[in-house]
């Protein structure tokens, strides 16, 4: 047994994760909220104690095992889980598993780091090149003391300067690949200066060590308008934001955070002596930035654009996104998600409105004096949606009110505190004038018909798509057979990679070929396989030709016991079953997704009547939703697989012409 399975043997899931989820008994699952999303209409998070998985069956549609739980919801690699695991559960881990090899190569990334915002930061200041870079600069009101408090650099306009003066300091390209100063074409395996012509704007973590670059395009149809440093394990966008280094203090003393979107906003509003600001950078607002800023303040008040049109259209469109069944709708103001971690917080979070056309740093720039009137007179989320509903909506009109009270009641409910819900809900009655008692009833009548309707549809389709599938329909896999299965498959790729690295490559290109997605971590099951093969996969961008005895050195003992058990298992294949591996690895990759769709299929029925036995309409419409998701991929699926055995057959019955 591994380490790693002799820990999980150990733990119980349900134990740790009901730690930081609140997780309520059903069936033979458990639910909750999930902690990585916020798009939530019902608990779509699920813990199988059988198993030992965890599963969301909402808008992230991840899952995994403990340690994938622990390394997603604390930011850990796998040796910190690993580390953290193994002492809770009791397990001794060896000594050189437990040293800490990660700290030092982080350490060189941020030193790297500090010194290219220097280097880039001199550049705006001195290099005639800058000269448009600083025009552009005081075209924005920006000032010399803001430039370099928030040390503001500038990148050359060029393929390789950076490269240049970095190799010459003793970096290589790898330092700065994984750095994210250079970038690479995969294609060609050329590498070049990942920002050219911008400005540099340094991104620094709560410490204020820099790590990483918002660099906004200088020409003025350049694309993308911000270029961001790679998500890497240092700059992680879900949890990081822009300026808190410096507005840490500012927000202590004003005792609320403002939450605005760009950088510019942020910077300007230093300038302007508003320091208690940050800024999310593209993303939406995730419970880790909030967790973070929570050590300062419970109060937080987020600056939107939008006018009433705007919202409404957001969350029509989220209406829209989940009739299509596509949950993956990042947009910035989520009133659900924003009144959950209300709740779970104990936050206190409202909602700042910009006049039509601004946004923060044009105000502050135009009318300064605006700025604290508006902060004052955020609205708490709820009750911002509420009056942005109903302020132009047709009291006379009966559907209109229905449709109001449809998408209101559901936020109310959401919050945590009964006293705060009772006042929302008297606030409707007499904005919308309908008596309190029927918008419950409305509302409750709506959720439910809903469901039935969506149940209808996706029966249809589901129906209408195991009927025209040869292969058996996804629930004939009993589940503990498919895990095996999914095991031995999974050891039998990684083997054939190991001992022969290029493969990986290939097998790529032979399922890119099938319009297949490449293999990728999701692909294993195994926490020391995943670990595996992404060392394995990150070495081969970096070493082209793979050196065989760099690679194991770069393992650990824990993966290297499990690489060395994966090979001392095969025997070596011949040079004719060398030219056949890589269409026969693709095939057994889609064997392995088709293997665990069915199993998520079968959980997903499971959850279902579960859901319909308990009458729980809103439960029962989020996992037929994700029955019929993963019917379409399971036939999407299928439908690759079958042509890639057509096309290995012809290519055997050629050869034996
Ligand atoms: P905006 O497009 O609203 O930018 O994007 P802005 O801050 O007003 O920028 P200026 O005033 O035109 O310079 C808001 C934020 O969204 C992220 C950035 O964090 C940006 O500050 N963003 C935007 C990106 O990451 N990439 C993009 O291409 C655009
Ligand atoms: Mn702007």
């Amino acid at each position: 047994m591994s380490v790693t399975d002799e820990i999980k043997n150990r733990l119980d899931i349900v134990e740790i994760i009901g730690e930081t989820v609140q997780l309520r008994r059903s069936g033979k699952s458990y639910t909750g909220f999930c902690p990585f999303h916020q798009n939530t209409r019902t608990p779509a998070f699920v813990v199988f104690p059988d198993s030992q998985t965890w599963r969301c069956f909402g808008a992230c549609a991840e899952g995994g095992d403990l340690f994938s739980f622990v390394m997603k919801k604390e930011g850990w690699d796998f040796k910190e889980a690993l580390r953290v695991l193994a002492q809770r559960a009791g397990v001794e881990l060896e000594e050189s598993m437990r040293g800490d090899r990660q700290p030092e190569a982080d350490k060189r990334q941020v030193d790297l780091l500090a010194l290219a915002a220097d280097y880039f930061h001199q550049l705006l200041l001195y290099a005639p090149q800058a000269e448009g870079a600083r025009r552009y600069l005081s075209g924005r009101d920006l000032e010399e003391e803001t430039i370099a408090a928030f040390k503001i650099g500038f990148s050359l306009d060029s393929w390789d300067a950076c490269r240049t003066h970095f190799n010459a300091q003793g970096y290589n390209d790898d330092d700065l690949l994984a750095a994210g100063l250079l970038s690479e074409n995969p294609e060609r395996g050329t590498r070049y200066d990942r920002f050219r012509n911008r400005l540099m704007i340094p991104i620094r973590d709560p410490q204020g060590r820099v790590v990483g670059f918002g660099a906004r395009t200088l020409d003025p149809d350049g694309v993308p308008k911000y270029l961001n440093s790679p998500q890497t394990e240092l700059f992680d966008k879900s949890r990081l934001l822009f300026g808190l280094d410096m507005a840490r203090r500012h927000i202590q003393n004003a005792r609320q955070a403002i939450i605005v979107e760009g950088y510019m906003d942020v910077m300007m509003g230093w300038q302007t002596g508003f320091r208690n600001i940050v800024a999310q950078m593209g993303t939406a607002l995730t419970e880790q930035q909030l967790n973070v800023l929570k050590r300062y303040t419970r109060r937080f008040v987020i600056a939107l654009d939008s006018d009433a049109a705007g919202m409404q259209a957001t969350m029509r469109s989220l209406e829209v996104a989940r009739e299509t069944l596509d949950r993956e709708v990042e947009s910035r103001f989520d009133a659900r998600g924003l009144v959950r971690h209300e709740g779970r917080l104990k936050a206190d979070i409202r909602v700042l409105t910009l006049p039509e056309g601004t946004d923060p740093d044009l105000l502050l720039r135009r009318e300064p004096t605006l700025w604290p009137q508006l902060v004052e007179k955020a609205r708490p989320v709820v009750a911002y949606v509420i009056e942005m509903l109903t302020a132009d909506a047709d009291l006379d009109d009966a559907k209109a009110k229905a449709d109001i009270v449809r998408q209101v009641m559901p936020l109310i409910s959401d919050v945590a505190d009964p006293v705060e819900r009772d006042h929302y809900r008297q606030m409707l009655s007499r904005l919308l004038r309908v008596d309190e008692r029927a918008l419950q009833q409305v509302a409750l009548a709506s959720s439910v018909s809903e469901a039935t309707r969506q149940r209808r549809r996706d029966r249809a389709g589901v129906e209408a798509e195991t009927l025209t599938r040869s292969s058996p329909a996804p629930n004939s896999v009993a589940l503990s057979g498919g895990r095996i299965a999914l095991a031995i498959r999974e050891a039998d790729f990684l083997r054939q990679c190991l001992r022969h690295p290029p493969l990986l490559r290939l097998v790529d290109h032979e399922l890119q070929e099938h319009h297949q997605e490449p293999v990728s971590v999701g692909d294993f099951g195994n926490p020391e396989d995943k670990v595996l093969w992404q060392q394995l996969h990150a070495y081969l961008r970096v070493h082209p030709v793979a050196a065989m005895d760099e690679l194991w050195d770069s393992f650990d003992d824990v993966l290297r016991a499990r690489a060395q058990s994966l090979v001392g298992e095969a025997s070596e294949p011949s040079d004719e079953e060398l030219e056949q591996l890589p269409e026969k690895l693709a095939r057994l990759i889609l064997d392995l997704r088709l293997e665990r769709i069915q199993r998520l299929w079968a959980e997903a029925q499971q959850l279902c009547d579960e859901a319909r036995a308990a009458g729980d309409a809103g439960s029962l419409e989020l996992y037929l939703s994700q029955v019929q998701k993963l019917s379409r991929t399971f036939y999407q699926l299928s439908q690759g697989r079958r042509a890639m055995s057509a096309v290995s057959r012809r290519k055997a019955e050629e050869a034996g012409i």
